[in-house]
């Protein structure tokens, strides 16, 4: 630890000036070697850009402040940088991996699981590994249009055929368009959202559980946003339908403030092998899964966190996030005429019933718009414990 501390302590005593330099004057890498005081302007300024997060009223993304302990992490397997492709070199750093992979797998109800780099890659994953299972030679994969653009982009890649299905409840997968769709056109597999990336909706886990069971399709959940509320004893029966799912993913680095990246995706089957040739120059290649190299870069950050502050840490941050969407959709239906679209996973987008701008909003990283029912609405993310409904409303009552 001394060696590590030194290490930083020397680093940023060494980059530690004031900071005067504008963006647009960023030193150029084919200019290098640089001047040392350019480069300490331009980590100044870094350290202050990223600074955001700690500010009450930024909520325009799932960018939330991250932990002095998971950034030691991050730090640690940086350092570390054993490669876990050969775990018996490293048998610490394996055996924290498989500690909190084991961790997450208990608490989905899942049986296998692996880091990834972000639950883009993990949607793409999990329907390569649809595809792979051969349970039917459909090519076709349903979700609701509030799916992430990750399975847009999954299906292109796997050359799969996504078909949208309509929604209800403004978000919600609707069941019935499903059942209809499922009827004419069996699928390969079926996507439900935990907390859909603009409004925070869930679709009805358990019945599209039942419908790809029926079906004999892989049913995929995304809960890149909305796994958070696992941690949550009033969300137990969701997150039991969500063990009988094939797969799901989850982001740390999203809602468990987490550096990125942070992702996992778990399964109840072994995944069935993507590859068929082995590499001579390792023990075990990992055939199943896509990751190749890594280090404790995925898991560290909170293997570190949990050891370090416990899970009731995560819940009760969790709790807190949710209680201040909350109060600030009670602020904004009773102080204000706007239309609000409350959630159950930390996200409230309003709509205000004239022309109102709130593009310098937009700016600060108070808010982002996006688009609900054709309809532009502005979006508060409710990611980082810093984030006070108090001061959203401060920000935004002028508007009212
Ligand atoms: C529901 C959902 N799924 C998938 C993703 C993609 O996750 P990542 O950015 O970690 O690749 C996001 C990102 O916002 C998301 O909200």
């Amino acid at each position: 630890m001394s060696q590590l501390t030194s290490l930083l302590n020397d680093l940023l005593k060494e980059f530690s000036q004031q900071s005067s330099l504008m963006p647009n004057d960023l030193p150029k890498i084919q200019d290098m070697p640089n001047e040392r005081e350019s480069l300490a302007n331009v980590i100044n300024l870094l350290l202050k850009e990223g600074n955001v997060h700690h500010s009450d009223s930024w909520a325009a993304h799932m960018t939330p402040k991250t932990s002095p302990i998971s950034i030691l992490g991050q730090l640690i397997a940086a350092s570390h940088n054993g490669n876990l492709l050969s775990p018996k070199l490293y048998p610490l750093m394996a055996e924290i991996e498989q500690q909190t992979l084991q961790y997450l797998c208990q608490l989905f109800g899942h049986q296998y699981g692996h880091f990834v780099a972000g639950s883009s890659y993990a949607n793409l994953e999990a329907l390569w590994q649809a595809k792979q299972s051969r349970l039917t030679d459909s090519p076709i994969v349903y979700a609701a249009r509030s799916a992430h653009y990750s399975i847009i982009k999954a299906c292109q890649i796997l050359d799969l055929d996504l078909r949208y299905i309509a929604s209800e409840h403004s978000e919600q997968l609707s069941i019935e368009a499903l059942e209809h769709a499922c009827k004419q056109h069996p699928p390969l597999a079926i996507i439900a959202t935990v907390g859909t990336t603009t409004m925070g909706a869930i679709d009805p886990v358990s019945e599209c559980i039942s419908i790809a069971k029926r079906y004999d399709a892989w049913c995929h959940i995304d809960a890149a946003w909305g796994g958070a509320l696992v941690l949550l004893p009033e969300h137990k029966s969701l997150f039991q339908s969500i063990s009988k799912a094939h797969s799901v993913c989850f982001d740390p680095h999203k809602s468990w403030q987490q550096p990125k990246p942070a992702s996992i995706l778990l399964y109840q089957q072994p995944l069935s092998p993507i590859l068929s040739e082995d590499s001579s120059y390792l023990e075990q290649s990992p055939m199943n899964s896509l990751p190749g190299s890594r280090g404790g870069e995925l898991f560290l950050p909170l293997w570190l966190t949990l050891t370090h502050s416990g899970s009731d840490s995560l819940r009760q941050q969790t709790q807190q996030r949710l209680q201040q969407a909350d109060l600030l959709v009670k602020r904004l239906e009773k102080e204000s005429n706007w239309v609000v679209y409350p959630s159950n996973t930390g996200i409230v987008c309003f709509r205000p019933n004239k022309e109102i701008d709130l593009s310098p909003l937009i700016e600060q990283g108070v808010v982002s718009q996006a688009i609900i029912n054709n309809e532009h609405v502005y979006r508060i993310v409710f990611a980082s414990t810093h984030t006070q409904a108090d001061a959203l409303i401060t920000v935004l009552k002028p508007y009212f």
